[in-house]
């Protein structure tokens, strides 16, 4: 049997972030194989004065549910097959390169625009910076730092001034505007796919005038059969990433689904309680199939 091991992010606190390596460990014991958590301290792969890569935990595969860029590619190079792959973490883990990566196979998604970053902290931003976003996305306008997660780094300007406030406290921070969609205020629907196909999905209704949805932020969540459509949408996404495992979000427009984001490492313990399914079952199947 293949060997391999979980890495994880060695500063998060999080108990949902710490149920998927914990769930993902006992599926794959259940099936014979023994994987360890690994935790990213520093040091689990360097590189040597010569261009060697020095690694310090090594297999055949690993479950990356960290989002460090340089261990992701230093574990490829040495032959680790991870999952999800480096390229299609990357890609997700900034919103603003999903959207674009997505730009040319016809999936809908809300209209972004990106902000350009000022590097120095003395940099200032004129008044005229929010007309030129409010002129191409309207008011209010949902204003998002690429990296993010759990809603935390999403908020919506009602006005020139609050977006005007906003651009200027991202002003070094990546981070971009897109189109804000009424029809889903408070509202979206998450779509799980693993190994190339939806294995569960569910609605998250936000509480009171909340507009983001997150299961983290209160949102309340029901199991959702997606039809072949919404199947069909999901899966050409997952494929187009790259993704082995990811949960997607999309908006309910006016004339049907709307992307929101992909995230290659959607959490999955609300999803696993509210369908049913057994999510970290599913991906050590996938998992174990791929590396057999
Ligand atoms: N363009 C939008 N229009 C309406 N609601 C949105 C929009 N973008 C995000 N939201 C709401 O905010 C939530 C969080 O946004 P999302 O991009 O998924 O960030 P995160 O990675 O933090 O979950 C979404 O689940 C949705 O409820
Ligand atoms: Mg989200």
């Amino acid at each position: 049997m293949k060997k391999g091991f979980i890495v994880v992010n060695a500063y998060s606190g999080n108990a949902d972030y710490l149920y998927q390596a914990h769930r993902l460990r006992e599926e794959f014991a259940r099936r014979g194989a023994a994987v360890a958590v690994v935790k990213n301290h520093c040091g689990i792969a360097g590189m040597e004065k010569n261009g060697k890569i020095d690694l310090q935990e090594s297999g055949d595969f690993a479950v990356f549910l960290d989002k460090d860029k340089y261990l992701m590619r230093l574990l490829e190079k040495s032959g680790v097959r991870l999952f999800n792959a480096a390229r299609a973490i990357e890609v997700c883990d900034d919103k603003m390169l999903t959207h674009i990566a997505l730009a040319e196979r016809g999936i809908a998604m809300p209209a972004v625009l990106p902000a350009p970053l000022c590097y120095t902290p003395e940099a200032t931003i004129g008044e005229d910076y929010a007309a030129r976003v409010i002129e191409r996305l309207g008011l209010p306008v949902v204003v998002k730092q690429s990296y993010g997660s759990l809603g935390k780094e999403v908020f919506l300007a009602q006005s020139a001034e609050e977006l005007l406030a906003l651009a200027r406290k991202f002003r070094l921070l990546p981070h971009f505007y897109q189109q804000f969609i009424p029809e889903s205020r408070g509202r979206d629907l998450r779509v799980l796919v693993v190994g190339g196909k939806v294995v569960a999905a569910m609605t998250r209704t936000a509480a009171g005038t909340e507009f983001r949805s997150n299961a983290a932020r209160g949102g309340r969540c029901a199991p959702f059969e997606p039809d072949g459509e919404t199947t069909a949408l999901a899966q050409k996404i997952a494929a187009a990433l790259g993704l082995d495992y990811c949960g997607m979000d999309f908006l309910f427009g006016k004339e049907g689904l709307l992307l929101c984001e992909v995230n290659s490492n959607a959490y999955f313990k609300a999803l696993e309680r509210t369908t049913g399914v057994n999510v970290a079952a599913a991906y050590v199947g996938h998992i174990l199939q791929t590396m057999a």
